[in-house]
């Protein structure tokens, strides 16, 4: 039996019912899914739907107007320093202090996190990311793609169980998104859980175990990428969005509908 199905461990994440609101406007409005142990589940939906509103409640950036979230079990509002021990955060645009290289920022994180740092261990995660040589730049002398790879590997400094990434491929080569796919990947494989937000279909399709499509702060449907494919092939509004065979994508189109948001 794998962990994911074993009764005795809770889910890494349980979203109850949640609501989100700014000032009087509700823009997360009784979302509720769950993310089992090693899960990679990814969170679908049109621009302004309510995803970065989303993780913001489960990170203890924005106090939900109603709802209940438990990570590993553990009340986020009850018990906040205890859940966020179990997190790690890459919000959709990363940015970190300006006047610190690199190497400094791993060694900050690292102390603000518990983890003890070594010189030689920061330059061997620096490596294995492929930034040794940048070791002595600021973050916004990264490129695009350098400055996603150290946020995420920022993010896991201290093997948080479940990560939360906003949009972590957006504006990435496709070689650097391959190679965080398959960072990704191995963070799974070491029992972690990933929520990530992506508005990419392939993405969704290529790495996450399941997916949610929320719209309007609701969510509409929540699957596998072939399970949400087949339980809406038939359903007019995806016909309708199809070029012949249906695809998540057609999906996403059919139940969110085609106009653009804010
Ligand atoms: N701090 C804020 N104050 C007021 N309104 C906000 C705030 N943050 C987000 N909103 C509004 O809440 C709604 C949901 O925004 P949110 O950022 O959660 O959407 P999203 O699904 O992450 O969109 P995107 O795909 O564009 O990142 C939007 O209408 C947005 O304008
Ligand atoms: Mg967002």
């Amino acid at each position: 039996m794998s962990d994911a199905d074993s009764p005795t461990l809770p889910p890494v994440l349980e979203v109850h019912d949640l609501r989100v609101a700014y000032g009087q406007r509700t823009v997360v409005d009784g979302v509720g899914f769950q993310i089992r142990r090693g899960e990679i589940f990814g969170l679908l939906g049109p621009n302004g739907a309510g995803k970065t509103s989303t993780l913001s409640a489960i990170e203890g950036l924005v106090r939900p107007k109603s709802g209940r979230l438990l990570v590993n079990g553990v009340d986020v509002q009850q018990h906040p320093l205890e859940a966020k021990a179990l997190l790690g955060v890459q919000l959709q645009s990363s940015s970190f202090q300006a006047e610190l290289t690199i190497g400094q920022i791993a060694r900050l994180y690292g102390g603000l996190y518990g983890v003890r740092l070594s010189r030689e261990r920061i330059v061997a995660s620096l490596r294995a990311i492929g930034l040794d040589e940048e070791r002595g730049k600021r973050f916004s002398q990264l490129s695009g793609g350098q400055q996603q790879r150290l946020a995420l590997y920022i993010a896991t400094i201290h093997k948080p169980l479940l990560l939360l990434l906003d949009e972590p491929t957006a504006g990435l080569d496709p070689q650097s998104r391959r190679g965080l796919w398959y960072r990704i990947e191995q963070l799974r494989g070491e029992g972690r859980s990933i929520l990530l937000t992506t508005h990419s279909m392939e993405e969704a399709q290529a790495v996450c175990d399941r997916v949610a499509i929320i719209d309007r702060g609701t969510l509409l449907t929540v699957g596998t990428p072939a399970g949400l494919i087949e339980n809406h092939r038939n359903d007019p509004r995806v016909l309708a969005a199809a070029h012949g065979t249906v695809t998540l994508e057609d999906v996403f189109i059919g139940l969110t509908g085609s106009e653009i948001r804010d």
